[in-house]
């Protein structure tokens, strides 16, 4: 096939189509060695276009079907059927971001769709990139941060700061570690402050511990807020999170990776109340919302400190005598070199559904997971982590009949831990549900659900993946833990 054809893509499309109807199962479960054994990976020979048809149709067969609704393992689900659209265009269309002159439409609709998101997380005088991930957005927020401190970071590096601190709730994300590490702060100058029972991060702990380390001589740089935990899904007091970074003269940063989706919504963006005050945060629409994966951005507060903080000017790319605006030329705010066109396929989305059309896909989001933490409430068996809904997270454990009504000591939650893993290695093998487990700080290993805007999932469909968590849970017996 020479360069110009691109008639295998049509091949593509049907098998892709194929694949997502209702028969075909999530998962055809295979552990490593055997799906080894089964498929032909090997690339020391090419093959013929009717051969590399079989081949792709066999990978797609034992890949995770993660547009189903039974697909609950991550935060993400399937993605939005016109962001998948925009996804396929960038692919075709090979652009990187870095220049006005190989990007022209796609750096407008960068441009737009920050301002568009800017405006509405209530930061409208800022500036803000796409990245490769929450990760990526978390070691954004922390250059920022220090350069803005210490702007002579940039050429002398380190060596001569003082000690700096950063802050987080221990029920973080832990890319803030990544970071720490990365970035030369030192895992050791991370401070996980206790949560409380929702999740959220306890105020007086982090006052006392940025006293704590002021009295070392340390200096507090950074909290991070977290709008939507990884596990619970809690939503930090943003405004009382502000208030501390006021009094202390300490950089705000909101990791609204999860949580930040519900900016879109009318009716549950007032749980973000306080993001607007902060000097960073990010947002994954490629989680709750469906974009396709890579979709995350950074935002910042003032307006030149991504460029400042991270340009390079790199002569042979950013040339300042060329024939166009050469503000236009917006790659040097990032880290990267080259960098997917990913506004393009939020743009994708939200030009064909609007705010209002993505307002409805949240609070339908928000409804099924209510209704589902409802309906585990109410269940015989189903045990709830917590009755507080923050984000579309429902967290629980199932007790099998023979643990009930036991005594509930130390030696029954054991078994709980172990239970939990059994059962979703049984949903997963009979590709029925794949659903996160998890323990959290005291809690043993329980279940998250956790929704997003496609599928949506209904009322049948959740009775569903309860009935199988229970059919799975009944057949665990204690020989088998
Ligand atoms: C709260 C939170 N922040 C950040 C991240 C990291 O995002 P990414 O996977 O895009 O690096 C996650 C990932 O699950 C998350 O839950």
């Amino acid at each position: 096939m020479d360069s110009n054809d691109i008639s295998f893509l049509d091949n593509v499309l049907d098998i892709v189509k194929a694949e997502r109807t209702d028969d075909v199962p999530l998962i055809r479960f295979k552990h490593p060695k055997e799906l080894e054994e089964i498929l032909d990976l090997d690339i020391s020979k090419g093959v013929d276009d009717v051969q590399l048809d079989k081949c792709v149709k066999q990978i797609l067969e034992y890949s995770v079907k993660t547009h189903k609704p039974t697909f609950k393992n991550q935060l993400y689900g399937g993605t939005d059927p016109y962001g998948l659209s925009g996804a396929w265009i960038a692919e075709a269309f090979n652009t990187s971001q870095y220049t006005f002159e190989v990007a022209p439409v796609f750096t407008l609709i960068e441009i737009k769709i920050l301002k568009h998101v800017l405006y509405l997380f209530g930061i409208p005088d800022g500036d803000g990139i796409f990245s490769p991930g929450g990760s990526i957005s978390m070691f954004y927020g922390l250059v920022a941060a220090r350069y803005k401190a210490f702007p002579e970071v940039k050429r002398k590096g380190i060596r001569n700061l003082p000690e700096l601190v950063i802050f987080t709730s221990e029920d973080s994300h832990y890319s803030i570690q990544k970071a720490a590490h990365w970035l030369g702060f030192g895992t050791d100058n991370v401070m996980r402050i206790k949560t409380n029972e929702c999740g959220q991060i306890l105020i007086n702990e982090l006052e006392i511990a940025i006293q704590k380390e002021q009295a070392k001589g340390k200096h507090p740089l950074f909290i991070n807020a977290t709008a939507g935990t990884t596990v619970l899904g809690a939503i930090d007091d943003l405004n009382a999170i502000a208030d501390v970074c006021q009094k202390y003269k300490i950089w705000l940063h909101v990791d609204a990776c999860w949580g930040g989706s519900l900016i879109l919504s009318e009716t549950y963006r007032q749980k973000l109340s306080g993001v607007e005050r902060a000097d960073s945060m990010s947002w994954n629409p490629h989680k709750m919302a469906g974009a396709p994966l890579q979709c995350s951005i950074f935002l910042v507060r003032e307006k030149n400190l991504l460029h400042e903080a991270n340009s390079a000017s790199a002569q042979y790319l950013f040339q300042q005598d060329k024939f166009y605006d050469v503000n236009y030329d917006t790659g040097d705010k990032s880290v990267q070199c080259g960098r997917k066109i990913d506004a393009f396929k939020l743009w994708m989305m939200w030009k064909a559904r609007g705010d209002s059309g993505l307002d409805q896909l949240a609070n339908q989001t928000m409804a099924v997971a209510e209704l589902c933490l409802e309906i585990i409430k109410n269940r015989e068996g189903f045990k709830l982590v917590n009755e507080r809904l923050q984000c579309p997270n429902v967290c629980f454990w199932y007790i099998p009949k023979f643990m009930r009504g036991k005594n509930v000591d130390e030696k029954w939650w054991d078994l709980v831990h172990k239970i939990t893993p059994k059962i979703k290695e049984l949903l997963t093998l009979s590709s029925r549900l794949m659903i996160a487990y998890t323990p959290l700080r005291h809690y043993k290993n329980f279940f998250r659900l956790a929704f997003t805007f496609h599928p949506i999932a209904n009322e049948q469909q959740i009775v569903e993946m309860l009935n199988d968590i229970e059919e799975c849970g009944e057949m665990v017996t204690p020989n088998m833990l």
